[in-house]
């Protein structure tokens, strides 16, 4: 029989946390002696018997195979002369099995050729020992296949458990993205209430509406956020390329951000240049250009002034946004765009910020094809710039003004 044919490890001779542990008692450790020659067979069982090992013999390979098919040993001694299989053969069934591979074989060769042994050591066997065998030789090899052995193991078992917890985040993650995507249809009802309260307010509870809305505008740039890293980093966000009216969806977030811009006492300033056309998705972009924002209004002090232009250059459409900041240090401009990445992780702990937008916003550039980097603004603040394949001015553009919503809520809340 052939070890292919079993259908699984026999108790207490497979992988796992028990074969590591059983390697480790000598007397637990199984050995198989395939060997035609009966004068030779007992002399390799003997030594073995006397050393306290268990040990199980055949005289050819099939018979080999099918002792090995019930229970796998962890070392085989190996023939290579033999009728019906050579030990070359037998050495490169186990070797070809998962279930037996990691058994260590050596073979016993009374050729002293080089060739034979390169053959052997070709065919997959961990050792050989030529006859006559030198009992302490002999032993001491037997004793270093054991020891490679339990590596195996060990590896084997390290392997196995590694992918299940694999298997176990895996499904954490898919759970925790669904709780997420769910969160926002909830919101959508939350917010669209809250514009219709913020039109029926009256002056008295109007900045409580107000703020209340900011908030939920902030938890879902949040939650869009993380739904989208995940989408663009998988290629299943494909930007649209439509030609979009840049121009107006920089004064649109401007518009839109004032009022949180205005509890920090910072001005806003959209900066126009005429209509400038782009090619993009409008609401990905808009959502690029109000994580920017709000990062600059964050990051800027209490009366700042934060500039948003778009503006075309040689190489395409800029979108630039400047704050009155301190600026990001030269040595952070490149690795605050990673996941999670802040210069001043402290600071997330106050403001429940977790270093994702600038990961979304260089993600959503470079899926239209475009770049995005910072550097230091004409006062010393930051610098962010975008800059996106150019458009012809034909034809409608894009609504730029209020897109954020668009296409992310399905059905009602
Ligand atoms: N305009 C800026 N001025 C100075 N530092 C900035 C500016 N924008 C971003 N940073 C730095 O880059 C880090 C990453 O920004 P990012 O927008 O990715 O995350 P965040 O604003 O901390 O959190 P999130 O956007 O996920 O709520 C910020 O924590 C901050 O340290
Ligand atoms: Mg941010």
């Amino acid at each position: 029989m052939n070890p292919q044919d079993q259908p699984g490890p026999d108790p207490g001779s497979g992988g796992g946390i028990g074969l590591s542990n059983r390697l480790a008692n000598p007397n637990r450790a199984r050995m198989l002696v395939v060997e035609d020659d009966p004068r030779s067979r007992k002399l390799l069982e003997g030594y073995l018997l006397g050393e306290g090992y268990q040990v199980r013999c055949a005289p050819d390979g099939p018979e080999a195979l099918e002792l090995v098919a019930r229970q796998v040993p962890d070392v085989v001694l190996l023939d290579v002369m033999m009728p019906q299989m050579t030990g070359h053969e037998v050495c490169a069934a186990l070797k070809a099995h998962p279930r037996t591979r990691s058994c260590q074989v050596m073979l016993v060769t009374a050729l002293d050729s080089l060739p034979s042994k390169v053959e052997g050591l070709d065919t997959g066997a961990d050792d050989y020992v030529t006859k006559p065998v030198r009992r302490e030789e002999f032993l001491a090899k037997v004793r270093a296949l054991l020891r490679a052995r339990r590596l195996l193991v060990d590896l084997e078992d390290a392997r196995a458990e590694l992918a299940a917890r694999n298997d176990e985040l895996q499904l954490k993650k898919a759970l925790a993205q669904s709780l997420v995507h769910d969160l926002k249809n909830p919101l959508a009802a939350i917010l669209g209430n809250l514009e219709l309260l913020e039109m029926r307010s009256g002056s008295d509870l109007l900045h409580l509406v107000q703020r209340s809305k900011r908030g939920a505008d902030r938890m879902l740039q949040m939650i869009l956020n993380l739904l989208d890293v995940e989408r663009l980093e998988e290629g299943r966000l494909q930007p649209e390329q439509k030609r979009l009216n840049a121009t107006t969806l920089v004064q649109g977030a401007v518009k839109d951000a004032e009022a949180s811009a205005g509890q920090r006492d910072v001005t806003l300033v959209a900066e126009a240049d005429g209509a400038v056309k782009a090619l993009g998705d409008v609401a990905l972009l808009r959502r690029v250009v109000d994580n920017l924002i709000s990062n600059a209004v964050r990051h800027s002090p209490m009366g700042g002034e934060v500039r948003v232009a778009a503006r075309m250059r040689a190489e395409g459409v800029e979108i630039a946004v400047v704050d009155s900041g301190p600026g990001v240090p030269a040595a952070y401009r490149e690795n605050i765009f990673d996941k999670y990445r802040q210069i001043d992780a402290r600071n997330s702990n106050e403001t429940a910020n977790r270093g994702l937008g600038l990961t979304f916003c260089r993600l959503a550039i470079e899926a239209h094809g475009g770049t995005i980097w910072v550097d230091d603004g004409p006062d010393g603040g930051a610098c962010f710039h975008c800059v996106l394949a150019a458009a012809e001015p034909e034809g409608d553009e894009e609504r730029t003004a209020e897109p954020v919503l668009a296409g992310h809520f399905e059905g009602g809340g």
